[in-house]
């Protein structure tokens, strides 16, 4: 209703978004019926707005997909706090969004005097999982130190579009795209007609020319800065581009005598506004998933392990493909040479000992997909110093490692929903999995043959055979990545099978 209207008034002018807000607003305002006039104030009051900024919150929300608010208007700017109000207290944290963990951030900042609140949000993402990496553009330098900034972050900021250590060790292009979201805070009227430019005059332009990820916005300037035509021309064009705003709010500036709208949102609320554009529900979103992945490496002495040649591909994919089914995924992951995937948590182990360890402190879940390739013994003694050659060959005495999947699955409480197990096998590859299914108390046992001419161990496909109690289910050959995403949808299946 309020939106519709001003988004059709808007497009007449040419402008699709946010371009017009302060003179529609005015205008909108005024317009509305009583019933509606009232609803805007109740929640103008709520919110601690103004009735316009009310209404330009609303607008700014409908040029997302947010969550539906009680005008029936999609909404997706997080609240905001009234200017002024102090810090937020803990329990006004948002709670975490399950995807926004392991999350890749590239965080630009502008040259503007809330950079300083730019180091508190990088806090606020790392507090909530994500991982940062930060570009300050020349004129930031001003506000924030490269040093502090890096220091923050545990990785040095980057600077420089034409600083050869940049480019030879993380390109301006491996910035843009190593990366799940980009967030500009703050946002400068200058930086904002750049992007809406489409200039790649220094590293913070090219990167955000060079991106193909979301990019969400928290402007921040002088009021009059704000409300020229040409800054509010420039934001059209960037929400019309798919960019996403975060603010600005009203209030005092930071020069004496100065308020109005310009102020950056808070970093909670644009913590907020992350989450909320990391946050994918897919058929799995509320479910707790764990996924063990690769080999264990149990050590002989210091420097000799015995292991297996498990790549971890295939319990890498599984997790990642739980996790872009909007599942909260915990990878335990023996060691390997993969790069953790995006959105989820990673725990590395060397043993199985450490491995079950691991496992039982990740419970409760709902789904427990055991994928790692456990070294079923291990020296009784590892050795604490290099053992060295005397002409006569070690003995190793090896004792029997525990069987994680058959632990779990044997729980009295606290047993998850679904336990799903691999069997690895060079004979009889389906009767050794039934037995296997029968004598580890899982629920289902995804069978392959790694005989080393299948190329399985270490490959990038796979061949399955789903084995449960109600039979043999055999999956053409495919990549792993296919076979995780198949998985996904068996799970979410049974899922929604045992909700009817
Ligand atoms: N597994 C486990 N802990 C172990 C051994 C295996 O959790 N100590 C799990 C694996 O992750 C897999 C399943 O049990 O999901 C079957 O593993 P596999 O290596 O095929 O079989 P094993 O139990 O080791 O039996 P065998 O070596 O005799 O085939």
């Amino acid at each position: 209703m309020i939106a519709l209207i001003a988004l059709q008034s808007s497009a007449k002018m040419g402008a699709k978004t946010t371009g017009d807000l302060p003179r529609m607003s005015s205008i909108t305002v005024r317009k509305l019926d009583e019933r509606l006039k009232k609803r805007l104030r109740v929640r103008a009051a709520k919110h601690g707005r103004s009735m316009e900024d009310e209404v330009r919150a609303i607008l700014r929300g409908a040029t997302g997909d947010g969550d539906q608010d009680d005008l029936g208007i999609a909404v997706h700017a997080p609240e905001v706090r009234p200017a002024g109000a102090g810090p937020a207290s803990p329990a006004d944290t948002p709670p975490v969004a399950t995807t926004i963990r392991s999350a890749r951030i590239l965080l630009i900042i502008g040259g503007g005097i809330a950079a300083y609140k730019s180091l508190d949000l990088v806090r606020r993402l790392q507090d909530r999982g994500a991982r940062l990496r930060c570009i300050l553009t020349r004129a930031a330098h001003h506000f924030v130190t490269p040093l502090a900034v890096g220091a923050l972050c545990g990785e040095r900021a980057y600077t420089d579009l034409f600083d050869p250590r940049s480019e030879l060790d993380v390109s301006h292009i491996r910035l843009a795209r190593d990366t799940d979201l980009i967030v500009v805070a703050p946002a400068t009227a200058d930086l904002i007609a750049r992007m809406a430019g489409g200039r790649a005059d220094d590293l913070a332009a090219a990167v955000l020319l060079a991106t193909d990820k979301p990019i969400l916005i928290a402007p921040a300037m002088n009021p009059h800065m704000w409300a020229a035509k040409a800054t509010q021309r420039n934001l059209a064009r960037l929400v019309a581009d798919g960019v996403r705003l975060v603010g600005p709010n009203a209030g005092e500036m930071a020069e004496r005598g100065e308020a109005g709208t310009g102020r950056m949102a808070e970093p909670l609320e644009i913590a907020a506004a992350v989450e909320a554009i990391m946050r994918r529900p897919g058929p799995l979103t509320g479910k707790r998933v764990l996924v063990t992945s690769g080999p264990t490496a149990e050590p002989i002495d210091p420097v000799r392990v015995i292991a297996n040649r498990s790549s971890g591909k295939q319990g890498h994919a599984i997790a990642a493909a739980a996790a872009a089914a909007g599942a909260d995924v915990v990878l335990v992951s023996g060691p390997v040479n993969l790069p953790d995937p995006p959105c989820l948590a990673v725990v590395r182990v060397e043993t199985a000992q450490q491995m079950l360890a691991a496992v039982e402190k990740t419970l409760p879940v709902d789904v427990a997909v055991f994928a790692a390739a456990v070294a079923d013994w291990r020296p009784r003694h590892a050795s604490q110093s290099k053992i060295k050659k005397h002409g006569r060959a070690p003995t190793l005495e090896l004792v029997e490692n525990p069987d994680i999947l058959s632990t779990i699955a044997h729980r009295k409480s606290g047993r998850p929903r679904l336990v799903i197990g691999f069997a690895a096998e060079t004979d009889h590859v389906v009767a050794n999995a039934q037995a296997k299914l029968a004598k580890k108390g899982c629920d289902w046992i995804l069978a392959n043959d790694v005989s080393p001419e299948t190329g399985i161990m270490g490959g990038d496909a796979n061949t399955i055979h789903v084995v449960t109690a109600d039979g043999v289910e055999s999956w053409p050959p495919q990549s792993k990545n296919d076979v995780a995403r198949a998985l996904i949808e068996r799970i979410a299946a049974a899922f929604q099978e045992t909700k009817r």
